[in-house]
């Protein structure tokens, strides 16, 4: 059983394969974290607690006991004014003004099947799903707190539902989804940030005392801070050392913290972020969080992430079951930019013939008259300009030269030159009467409408019926200003942009739906909305609007901290590259594309012959490895945040390697070439180390203890930029 009560001791324990995570109902009927780590047998862990009484951290209610002190336990989900100074897990207020609570166990259950999150995309299935319900004695309100098991990857989801069982209007001004209390505090804590052409770059430090905040306040997950954090020891690797691993199924602003208190012991959270939010729930109602991810590897960084991988291709909405590889795809967009025609489209079409790509995406710049950005968001018919036949034409061409047709969208934004906003003005996200902001030219529609998301159901479901299209690229290019709506009373304005979340879930999951043959692409702006969340519905992202390889290093590897590579999509684009003017060779830009969802960004026209024989064998090469990208286990190898270039470790490497561990795919990437530097040798993981494999590219044997205890040299002589890869076949 995945989850047991004891009831002596009133303890929960939940066990996956290798992790269990206890807490029990304490003195004073408060929930009491025990424990997260590696399995246990079943426990009575009392012994290992000795809180200490200190001045300062008052007694419970009807306590004088000088350890019973909600300063002092360590808590399941926390809450305000009752002596817990650090933060809450819940915020709530009374229409008398009273903001305290003091949530006690009331029942629990355990269910051997999990109901979905309303309205919110979460994992589906699990092993088993604890529902403890909490209330407050004396306003009588509800929290039930859920925990679902995923035994296979180590993972187990939280989320809170805040249950209106008072007579009483309550607002909610916080609840994440998880709170977890760590006896320690010698963690690093890990974080993603970045920007647009830089996303998630990794961010180690050592965790200091007070609270540590990564956060999005940009109406979308964002480039800038990506919904994760990982708690490390201080000695953990990509192979070895204790590593908490959280991640949120959520796509708009978030919170992930973590905060060391003067006991030395650390609080780690994340939901949906408390800044700007508030909610309404009129007696009955209920308010549901976003479900996080949470997972422990006693085996470093690696197994996080496969953690984090695993659950995702087996539970996560569209990413699941996907054995198919995603459609290697050329887009036009870094080809022609604005500037194209049928006739121009056309001849892009015809010479990618005999390339071995499948599918055609025609990017921005084909509807209302746009042939800017300053014009025609929400104007979804076709730019009579540039195609005054339609769409027909250009997806005839598609299948005449053997490739499916897909196209570029971006839904949830106008342009104030548009037939839309002429005629809704108060749909876009902003406060009549005053001046407002825009961001690349746009404003973003309120989803918060009803009205506004069924007429883009309406509007984008037709484009998808009456058009031949088998892929959608969904962008979204700017951040949320102006958080007012037209439609929302005054006391609900901070519902806004949870409310546009919920909006954009429910314009998703019917499209998605409604046509399951379409791959759904997310984007913003390249990868600024690279979450969980998208992911259920869009099963690949566009991982960064910058194409470079030697960029892409970084970008792929703290991406894929998280998300599975099949789920990032990476495009071979032209040099010198046109973000940063980098020129590397063809082949490092294949390698790193190919390690992810596949594709192209250029123009086959501009290319030679020589260039087109090499796409041919590149989409070739790319199917014979695909199945490792997409069900294959990921392993980092060497990282590009931490090259030492004299020791001819200016590089990157990962590997992909089959379940079976029978095949497996290596990269290696140099960046600046170093004279004088000895060999690098790469510790390959994840083979078989009684295994004898054969490496297709060095026509050798070798065996599988030798390439990861020993390691694999790499060549001398390479150059800037230059990339190989090593395809591995057990034999025998
Ligand atoms: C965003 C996307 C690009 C491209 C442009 C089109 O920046 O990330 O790939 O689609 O929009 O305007």
């Amino acid at each position: 059983m995945p989850i047991t009560y004891q009831s002596e001791t009133r303890t929960f324990q939940l066990d996956t394969a290798h992790t269990s995570y206890i807490f029990r109902v304490y003195k004073g009927n408060y929930l009491f974290h025990e424990y997260w780590g590696r399995r246990l047998r079943p426990v009575d862990l009392t012994r290992l607690f000795r809180t200490c009484p200190t001045g300062f951290s008052p007694n419970w209610a009807g306590s004088t006991a000088p350890d019973e002190s909600l300063d002092l336990i360590p808590a399941e989900y926390p809450f305000y004014g009752t002596g817990d100074y650090r933060s809450p897990a819940v915020e709530a207020a009374f229409s008398d003004g009273s903001r305290l609570l003091d949530l006690k166990y009331v029942s629990h259950a355990i269910l051997p099947a999990k109901p979905p999150l309303p309205g919110l995309p979460s994992l589906d299935g699990g092993d088993a799903t604890l529902e403890v319900t909490l209330a407050d004695p004396t306003t009588g309100l509800t929290v039930v707190v859920s925990y679902t098991v995923y035994e296979d990857s180590d993972v187990i989801t939280r989320h809170a539902r805040v249950v209106n069982t008072t007579d009483d209007i309550v607002r909610v001004s916080r609840a994440l989804s998880a709170s977890v209390d760590l006896p320690s505090m010698d963690y690093d804590l890990i974080g993603l940030y970045g920007a647009h052409l830089r996303e998630r770059q990794v961010d180690r430090r050592p965790l200091r005392h007070g609270m540590q905040a990564l956060e999005s306040r940009r109406g979308a997950s964002s480039h800038q801070m990506n919904p994760f954090l990982a708690l490390a020891a201080p000695n953990a690797d990509e192979t070895a050392g204790e590593v908490y691993g959280a991640t949120l199924i959520y796509s708009g602003n978030f919170l992930a913290a973590a905060e060391a208190d003067g006991f030395c012991t650390t609080r780690m959270q994340i939901g949906l972020n408390p800044f700007d939010f508030s909610w309404k729930l009129e007696p009955g109602e209920s308010f549901v969080t976003p479900e996080a991810v949470l997972t422990y590897s006693a085996e470093g960084l690696g197994r996080m992430s496969r953690n984090f991988h695993r659950v995702f291709r087996e539970h996560l909405g569209r990413v699941k079951g996907t054995d198919r590889p995603n459609p290697i795809v050329i887009n036009n967009w870094e080809a022609t930019y604005f500037d194209f025609d049928e006739e121009k489209l056309k001849a892009l079409i015809q010479s990618c013939r005999g390339l071995g790509i499948d599918t055609f995406v025609l990017d921005d710049g084909w509807f209302g008259h746009r042939d800017n950005d300053t014009t025609s968001l929400g104007d979804w018919f076709v730019h009579r300009g540039k195609l005054p036949d339609g769409l027909k034409p250009v997806i005839d061409c598609c299948r005449e030269n053997g490739m499916k047709f897909g196209l570029w969208v971006e839904p949830e934004m106008v342009s104030e030159d548009s037939e839309l906003y002429r005629a809704h003005p108060d749909w876009a996200i902003r406060q009549e009467g005053r001046p407002f902001c825009l961001g690349r030219n746009q404003l973003v529609l309120d989803l918060s409408r009803p009205e506004v998301v069924a007429y883009l159901k309406e509007t984008i479901g037709r484009l998808l019926e009456e058009n031949d299209i088998s892929y959608i690229k969904w962008d979204m290019n700017r951040h949320i200003t102006d958080q007012y709506s037209a439609g929302l009373p005054a006391d609900r304005q901070p519902e806004l942009l949870h409310r546009y979340m919920l909006g954009l879930y429910d314009l998703l999951g019917d499209l998605t739906s409604r046509f399951p043959q379409v791959v759904f692409e997310g984007c913003s702006g390249g990868g600024g909305r690279f979450d969980a969340g998208m992911l259920y519905y869009m099963p690949q992202t566009w991982t960064s609007d910058n194409s470079d390889a030697i960029e892409r290093l970084k970008i792929q590897w703290g991406t894929s901290l998280v998300y599975p590579p099949r789920c990032m999509t990476a495009h071979v684009s032209a040099v010198p590259n046109h973000q940063i003017g980098r020129v590397t060779p063809f082949g490092t830009r294949g390698l790193v594309a190919m390690s992810a969802s596949f594709g192209y960004e250029l123009n086959p026209l501009s290319l030679s012959e020589e260039e087109r024989a090499a796409i041919a064998e590149q989409t070739a090469s790319y199917r014979s490895v695909s199945d490792l990208v997409a069900q294959g286990d990921f392993y980092r190898l060497a990282s590009p945040f931490e090259g030492r270039a004299e020791a001819g470790a200016d590089d990157a490497a990962w590997m992909f390697v089959s379940p079976d561990r029978g095949r497996a795919f290596m990269v290696y990437v140099l960046r600046l070439a170093t004279p004088g530097a000895p060999a690098r040798r790469i510790k390959l993981q994840g083979l078989d180390p009684q295994a004898v494999y054969h490496i297709d590219e060095l026509d050798a044997d070798f065996g599988g203890d030798e390439l990861m205890f020993a390691g694999l040299a790499t060549p001398y002589a390479m150059r800037d930029f230059e990339a190989l890869s090593f395809t591995l076949t057990r034999k025998g």
